[in-house]
């Protein structure tokens, strides 16, 4: 843990700019320190998420491709209008086509079935509480997960989703399995990218869903053969809904009825260490929506939050406190804030109310669902 905060104040006194705050205050303890050369910061981030590589060669290329995500981080930092402070992250090593690779999600041109947006209408505003944190619900929300190398956000999602809902309707926690979405998934591609709407139609399909520790999770970019009638299963849904784009109407529905799934453009998330990430059209097209994570609650920064003011013009976003979204993704608890991060509330920022998507959890019934994928 000590290396966590050594890295990022070194990282303050490489990178002007990066971190004011961190740099100053480092500066009053630690006067005419040096500036750390990139090969110390490269060699920190191999200690801290243990990185090594075959040869020097392949070395000399990560050492190349991390100097890259530096600098991208630096403009990320310059353009965002809230909090959110980029970085070294676990994934500061990958260029940009690896990451999506290894973490997006490659079907993003799908259609989404034909369900209506349901609830949500203006009259609830008034009743919308201030903040709402479902990870402050014991057993509600499951430990943060990692990929390991298989495009499935989408499943992951859905599950989060789902153990939710059981735990808050039925006061049970469950944890599901995502290997068991991934397996027997027929609309989507498994490992290969799918969308929340595939996994809840397996699990409807299915007639339940097995729990994660009969049927553990695999990752790795494979498929196995479907193993859902050998388990037995935990949870049920009955259907699931799309909410209204509205983002006043998804704080109701998330507060009162518990977590959904939202579908994002992830493009500022590989460089992202902590803060309310504010965007623009430009800087994270809304249109653009391939990640999947869990939206499991929201508040407002106070007004005091986040990194010191770089310029005029910026100051005047901080001087008031910023609402957000709280968000689980599913790249391990070593990214962003212990796995989590904050998107700005009320922007639409990245796409955020293109899918809201949410199970509606039900004990089993006795006749057979007839499902069919969206087109
Ligand atoms: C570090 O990575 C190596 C393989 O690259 C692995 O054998 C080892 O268990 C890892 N150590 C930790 C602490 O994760
Ligand atoms: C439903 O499950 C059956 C096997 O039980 C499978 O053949 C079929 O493809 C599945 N359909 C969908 C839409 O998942």
């Amino acid at each position: 843990m000590a290396v966590i905060v050594h890295l990022s104040c070194l990282l303050a006194l490489l990178v002007p700019g990066l971190a004011q705050g961190i740099k100053n205050s480092l500066r009053v303890q630690d006067p005419g320190r040096r500036p750390l050369e990139l090969k110390e910061v490269f060699t920190l981030f191999q200690i801290q998420y243990n990185r090594s590589y075959l040869n020097p060669a392949e070395h000399a290329r990560r050492l190349d491709i991390f100097a890259r995500n530096l600098a991208r981080a630096q403009q990320l930092q310059e353009e965002d209008l809230g909090t959110a402070e980029f970085g070294v992250t676990p994934f500061s090593d990958l260029t940009e086509e690896e990451f999506d690779q290894l973490y997006g999600n490659q079907r993003t041109a799908g259609k989404a079935p034909n369900v209506d947006r349901k609830v949500g209408s203006d009259e609830w505003v008034e009743s919308v509480p201030q903040t709402c944190d479902w990870r402050k619900k014991p057993g509600a929300i499951s430990s943060v997960k990692y990929q390991k190398n298989c495009m499935c956000c989408w499943a992951m999602a859905a599950a989060g989703n789902i153990e939710a809902h059981w735990n808050i309707k039925y006061k049970q926690s469950v944890e599901v399995s995502v290997q068991e979405l991934i397996d027997c998934d027929r609309c989507g591609d498994g490992c290969r990218g799918g969308f929340v709407w595939d996994a809840f139609i397996t699990v409807l399909n299915n007639s339940g869903l097995a729990s994660e520790k009969d049927y553990p999770f695999q990752g790795e970019a494979r498929k196995h053969k479907c193993q859902a009638k050998k388990h037995k299963k935990v949870a049920w849904i009955q259907d699931f809904i799309m909410l209204s784009d509205n983002e006043q109407s998804i704080a109701r529905y998330l507060a009162t009825e518990g977590p959904i799934t939202v579908t994002i453009n992830k493009i500022l998330l590989q460089q992202y260490q902590q803060g309310v990430i504010r965007a623009t059209r430009t800087t994270c097209d809304p249109q653009h929506v391939d990640h999947a994570v869990l939206l499991v609650g929201f508040g407002k920064t106070k007004s005091v939050e986040g990194r010191q003011a770089k310029t005029v013009s910026s100051q005047s976003h901080r001087r008031h406190s910023t609402p957000y979204w709280i968000l689980k993704n599913s790249w391990g608890a070593d990214w962003g804030e212990k796995g989590y991060f904050r998107l700005h509330r009320g922007s639409n920022a990245c796409g955020i109310t293109k899918y809201p998507l949410t199970a509606r959890v039900n004990q089993p019934v006795k006749k057979q669902h007839q499902v069919t994928c969206p087109p």
